[in-house]
């Protein structure tokens, strides 16, 4: 059946067209064999279907140079807005349209024209179609705003001037590129050493990868687009990265990125040795000063001078307040192992010297105010000593005659420094002061090792003993 009358059947089956209007659409439909050959393109006619908002094609041509867009009859499909709007803008406004981009309802990407068919009145009885494939076009307008990336990126990445190193070159990442049947097409020079020092492989292209890196097997299994795990092979740890390729939506390959990091784990490794070697070590000196000590008791109670016991006792605790410093340390299980708690640390001299007080006559209550601080050991030990010394000497010489007394010991972080005091509620200090060791070694400590000042001040409700050090990277 020739163009025109199977388009007049059509019209007349589907549509609402009156027999004038259909014979405009006949008309143009007898012509559509030379428009399509003129413009060699493929052309239609489409025309509303009556009560609906969809059109049929009610004609169509091919140029007969037999170059078509389609192989299949369009003739008598429906045709829906969604899929083809500009037609049925067209349709609705009178206006042409020319050279759009369509994807047409088969799915094909076309250039395509539009002409609404008037009739006499001026009305709208249908549309005059014109599709030409746009293969060029598809290609280059997508890539028009990329075109100069993909290759600047080849060139950036894998350098094929000879002369100039390449990103792959100077990367310290093993990249190994495979096709689809896991063979390997590139390695960059990093991997190449990396295979051919450890798998003594020297040309790994076009091996299997399985057999230039043996371990990748059961990355190589998984299904996954994108996986990143970390693997130990002998001597090495490796984070191994595998990244699918595609293209339309099928793998033409993968890229399989390493990262040699025995160099951090080893170094993690190191790092947990050593604090456990630091931790032993500190067992051991708190051992040790704990045999000192003990050795001194045994002095002690085996029978000494009078005038010699009141003397070792002294370094007994002493001796003792520097153990305390390591006791915490060893306590502190998941900290940092060199962070002791001043405040913790005082709370255990103070009460190890009222354990061992001569005074046990004189009832004394301890406080101790503040908040924590931590000090690295080096200054806890200082302040162990300077404690001992000061909490010694209130115990000693503030609550003589007295059934009882009240011992305070205050900690304030300020700004810049820390401020530590020690008070009593005692007799204050007599006027000739004996010179003894005790206070000598608490300034000594505090302007040398804590690089702060010491006060004492002396009065009828008691003694008060002022310690400033500067916070430094040693305070937390
Ligand atoms: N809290 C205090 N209350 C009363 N007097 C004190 C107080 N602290 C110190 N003193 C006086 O200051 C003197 C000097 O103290 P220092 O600690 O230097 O010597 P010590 O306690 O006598 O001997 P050592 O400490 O060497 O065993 C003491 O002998 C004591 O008279
Ligand atoms: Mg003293």
């Amino acid at each position: 059946m020739i163009n025109c009358q199977l388009a007049g059947l059509l019209c007349r089956q589907h549509t609402s067209l009156t027999e004038t209007d259909i014979e405009k659409i006949e008309q143009v439909a007898a012509q559509l064999e030379l428009i399509a050959d003129l413009s060699e393109a493929n052309v239609f006619i489409d025309c509303q279907v009556k009560g609906t908002n969809n059109a049929i094609v009610v004609a169509e041509a091919a140029p007969t140079s037999g170059k078509t867009l389609y192989h299949d009859p369009y003739v008598g499909t429906i045709v829906y807005e969604v899929f083809e709007p500009s037609v049925f803008f067209s349709y609705r406004t009178g206006k042409n349209i020319l050279f759009n981009r369509a994807v047409t309802q088969r799915g094909k990407l076309v250039k395509q024209s539009v002409a609404p068919i008037k009739n006499d009145e001026g009305q709208v009885i249908g549309m005059l179609i014109k599709e030409e494939d746009m293969p060029e076009m598809k290609a280059s307008e997508k890539m028009r705003p990329l075109s100069s990336a993909p290759e600047m990126l080849w060139e950036l990445f894998f350098g094929l001037s000879q002369d100039r190193p390449s990103v792959s070159d100077i990367m310290r990442e093993y990249f190994i590129l495979i096709d689809a049947s896991h063979q390997v097409v590139y390695v960059n020079s990093s991997a190449r050493s990396f295979v051919s020092e450890v798998y003594h492989i020297l040309e790994p292209e076009g091996k299997m990868v399985t057999d230039v890196l043996p371990f990748i097997a059961p990355i190589m299994e998984l299904n996954q687009d994108l996986v990143i795990q970390e693997m130990k092979i002998p001597s090495h740890f490796l984070e191994v990265k595998k990244v699918n390729i595609y293209q339309d939506d099928e793998i033409t390959g993968m890229l399989i990125l390493l990262r040699d990091i025995t160099d951090l784990r080893m170094k993690e490794r190191e790092l947990v040795v050593k604090s456990v070697a630091i931790r032993e070590i500190h067992h051991r000196v708190k051992n040790n000063l704990q045999t000192v000590a003990s050795l001194l008791r045994l002095q002690i109670r085996n029978g000494v001078a009078e005038e010699s016991r009141g003397h070792l006792t002294d370094s007994l605790n002493r001796v003792l307040s520097i153990a305390s410093v390591y006791e915490i340390i060893l306590a502190n299980e998941q900290g940092d192992d060199d962070e002791v708690d001043i405040v913790s640390l005082s709370k255990k001299v103070g009460n190890m010297l009222l354990q061992h007080s001569e005074h046990s006559d004189v009832s004394i209550q301890m406080n101790y105010i503040g908040d924590t601080i931590l000090l690295d050991s080096k200054k806890a030990v200082s302040i162990a000593l300077v404690v001992n010394e000061l909490i010694q000497n209130s115990i000693k010489h503030a609550f003589i005659n007295r059934p009882s007394g009240e011992i305070t010991v205050g900690f304030e972080k300020r700004q810049d420094d820390i401020l530590l005091s020690v008070t009593d509620n005692g007799v204050g200090i007599k006027k000739e002061m004996n010179h003894s060791l005790g206070l000598d070694i608490v300034k000594m400590l505090i302007e040398h090792d804590l690089a702060g000042e010491y006060d004492i001040q002396s009065s009828q409700l008691g003694t008060k003993n002022i310690i400033t050090f500067p916070i430094d990277q040693g305070v937390v």
